[in-house]
């Protein structure tokens, strides 16, 4: 019997891209979204690429009674817990709403998974929870300093949450997903990053001036104190970022994980700066990009990217793909979904 999967979040980007996989590698996932950032006609997409029609629950994930049905209703192994606001800038202007929403909706899964005996809990992270690290790579040890943004402290309470409530003697088990920067967007063109609201994000930015949906972008800062001024983060593909979660999900669920609760930090191990990531765009899509140099955005985080040795010996997980990976599937998506 397919083991059926809560995927919270499900119409969004990584969820939408991890519906595929789950699906890929036998799992019968459910999606479950507010459609507050995304729209559930992805789902179609979804089905086009993988054969299968997924459930869908267009639920607010902070109505508790509303979830609480649906946990009466269905009957979990796993629930993979992806739906939150995201975006580090606009945290900062509006700290109560990413509290109210992120803290409310975490806080429904998980008391929910432990009281329906939910085996595996998986929860999207970000290595926001990290801070202003003082140097990268960063490991699963690294101490947390202060969130340098509402985003980062909602999914440092997130973490905590998680480590106050699954105990050793606990029927679910927890996996805390550290992403890094997820970017690039399905194989197949069909489905990538597609946010409802205006793209803030670095690389659909970059696309989306690409193909004139902005006369430009602004670069916030090149006055750090890196190799080009700009900001370091660690790209990972959506993809590679969605395989990760079916090999966390496999770790419970076949028994393998012994402790209540692993950490695993999801990025390729390699940073790039903006002004990279903009070069790398340009030179896979031979097209110029028109930016702007402005000042910093608060919030942002100098550099930091991934040592994601854990990952791959505990899970046997390996990322494919690289920034240029990244770009020309991002660029081939931005194409696509401008003719949508
Ligand atoms: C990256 C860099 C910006 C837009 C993201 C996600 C967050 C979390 C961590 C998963 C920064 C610069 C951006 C623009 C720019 N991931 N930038 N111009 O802030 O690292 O956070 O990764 O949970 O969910 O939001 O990503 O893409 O916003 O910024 O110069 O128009 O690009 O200043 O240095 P960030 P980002």
């Amino acid at each position: 019997m397919s083991k059926k999967i809560l995927v919270t979040g499900g119409t969004g980007y990584i969820g939408s891209h991890t519906i595929i996989d789950l699906i890929e590698n036998g799992f019968t996932p459910v999606s479950l979204d507010n459609g507050i950032n995304s729209d559930a006609s992805i789902l179609e997409q979804v089905e086009q690429i993988t054969g299968v029609k997924v459930k869908h629950y267009a639920v607010d994930l902070c109505d508790y009674d509303a979830t609480r049905s649906i946990f009466e209703k269905e009957s979990f192994d796993g629930v993979i817990h992806f739906a939150a606001l995201k975006a580090v800038g606009e945290s900062v202007a509006y700290p109560f709403k990413y509290f109210r929403n992120n803290l409310n909706s975490t806080l429904n899964a998980l008391e929910l998974s432990k009281e329906f005996g939910v085996k595996a809990f998986i929860f999207s992270s970000s290595c926001t929870v990290y801070g202003n690290v003082e140097s990268s790579p960063v490991t699963e040890s690294t101490p947390l300093m202060d969130a340098a943004s509402p985003y980062g402290r909602t999914k440092q309470m997130g973490e905590q949450m998680i480590q106050d409530t699954i105990a050793e003697n606990s029927l679910t088990k927890a996996i805390i997903l550290r992403y890094f920067n997820p970017a690039g967007a399905h194989i197949s063109g069909l489905i990538g990053e597609a946010p409802t609201n205006q793209a803030l994000n670095l690389v659909p930015v970059i696309t989306e001036t690409a193909i004139g949906k902005r006369p430009s972008m602004s670069v916030f800062g090149t006055d750090y104190p890196t190799r080009d001024g700009s900001c370091i983060r660690d790209y990972i593909h959506v993809m590679d970022l969605a395989h990760a979660h079916t090999l966390a999900l496999k770790s419970i669920l076949d028994d393998q994980q012994q402790i209540p609760i692993e950490i695993y930090n999801l990025g390729i191990g390699a940073g790039a700066s903006v002004l990279e990531v903009i070069h790398a765009f340009e030179s896979v899509t031979g097209q110029a990009l028109n930016y702007v140099i402005t000042e910093r955005r608060p919030g942002d985080v100098v550099a930091i990217y991934a040592n994601y040795e854990k990952a791959k010996t505990q899970l046997s997980w390996e990322p494919k793909y690289n920034i240029e990976d990244i770009m020309r599937t991002a660029w081939d998506w931005e194409i696509k979904r401008s003719k949508l």
